[in-house]
């Protein structure tokens, strides 16, 4: 897809950081703009960012964990505005713990957001992108979706599965000689809020020697890119149609060690966390 002007444009998350900013960049480009997320204040405050400024908007509140909700919203962006090209599953929430603190449930609400809200708009949408005649699934990975972290196990491993789910999804659509392409995005991090609404467990804490704000504080510290170059750099993708793309240096340079080290990473990465915490 080189050219988004008038096309229809839909993006899960829309009510924050990569989202919004994602809103925000889509509509300069001359999207028409179909934003959903769990907050409708969140959603509320991204449509008053975008007064004046996008060709048009509609706006739902849709926890992408839902399955019914997505197909219902999908649906809802095809009557509203004729048509369907480009999807953004970009909503997501982060998880911190040890392996062996985290109950199953909060394996469950992770990967519910975060690879089935993926993978629920990739369905939803796939017919009415394929209908457009020139459509685009996007699908915001992480990082950690090429590198594990400690204390990540959930959020990594719902990253691990949204990359190998567009991957292969990519691969199909070529194969069927689809209209419809597919990017898998891997931000390193980025100035946004992820970090202040996750879920952090005790257990982070007891291994670190750190409360969990000063963790959060900690963590934010490494987040070095704008929601709004992220933004730039995402559509770019999409316009070159790019398979993968990585925003900012830290992923960059992460994606490398990971190359270079495939297992030999994880000492680096725990040796930087243990000396952090001084232990
Ligand atoms: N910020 C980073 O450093 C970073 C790095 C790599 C990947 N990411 C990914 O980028 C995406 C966007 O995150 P962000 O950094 O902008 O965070 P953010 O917290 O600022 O925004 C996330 C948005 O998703 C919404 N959301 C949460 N649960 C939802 C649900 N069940 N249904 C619908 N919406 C829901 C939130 O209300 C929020 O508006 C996420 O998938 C995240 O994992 C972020």
């Amino acid at each position: 897809m080189k050219h988004l002007d008038d096309k229809v444009a839909a993006v899960t998350g829309a009510g924050s950081g990569i989202g919004r900013a994602l809103a925000l960049h889509l509509a300069d480009q001359g999207c028409r703009l179909a934003l959903s997320d769990v907050s409708a204040d969140g959603l509320a405050e991204t449509e008053r960012l975008l007064a004046g400024r996008a060709r048009a908007v509609t706006t739902a509140v849709v926890d992408v964990a839902d399955e019914a909700a997505v197909g219902a919203w999908a649906d809802a962006v095809v009557d509203d505005h004729g048509r369907a090209n480009l999807v953004v599953n970009n909503a997501g929430v982060a998880l911190s713990g040890t392996v062996a603190a985290l109950s199953t449930d909060d394996y469950r609400w992770i990967m519910g957001i975060n690879f089935w809200g993926v993978v629920h708009g990739t369905k939803a949408f796939l017919p009415h992108l394929e209908a457009s005649g020139e459509g685009h699934v996007v699908n915001i990975s992480s990082v950690f979706g090429l590198t594990a972290q400690p204390l990540m196990s959930g959020y990594n491993a719902s990253k691990y599965a949204v990359r190998g789910f567009t991957e292969s999804l990519r691969q199909d659509l070529e194969l069927t000689r689809s209209c419809v392409s597919a990017t898998c995005v891997h931000p390193g991090g980025i100035k946004t809020n992820i970090a202040r609404s996750a879920r952090v467990d005790r257990s982070v804490a007891g291994v670190t020697g750190r409360p969990a704000e000063a963790a959060t504080k900690d963590f934010e510290k490494s987040f070095i890119t704008t929601p709004a170059r992220a933004a730039e750099v995402i559509v770019e993708g999409v316009r070159k149609n790019r398979r993968r793309v990585l925003i900012g240096p830290d992923a960059r340079v992460l994606d490398a060690i990971a190359r270079l080290a495939p297992t030999g990473y994880q000492r680096l990465v725990t040796g930087a966390v243990r000396s952090r915490s001084g232990r």
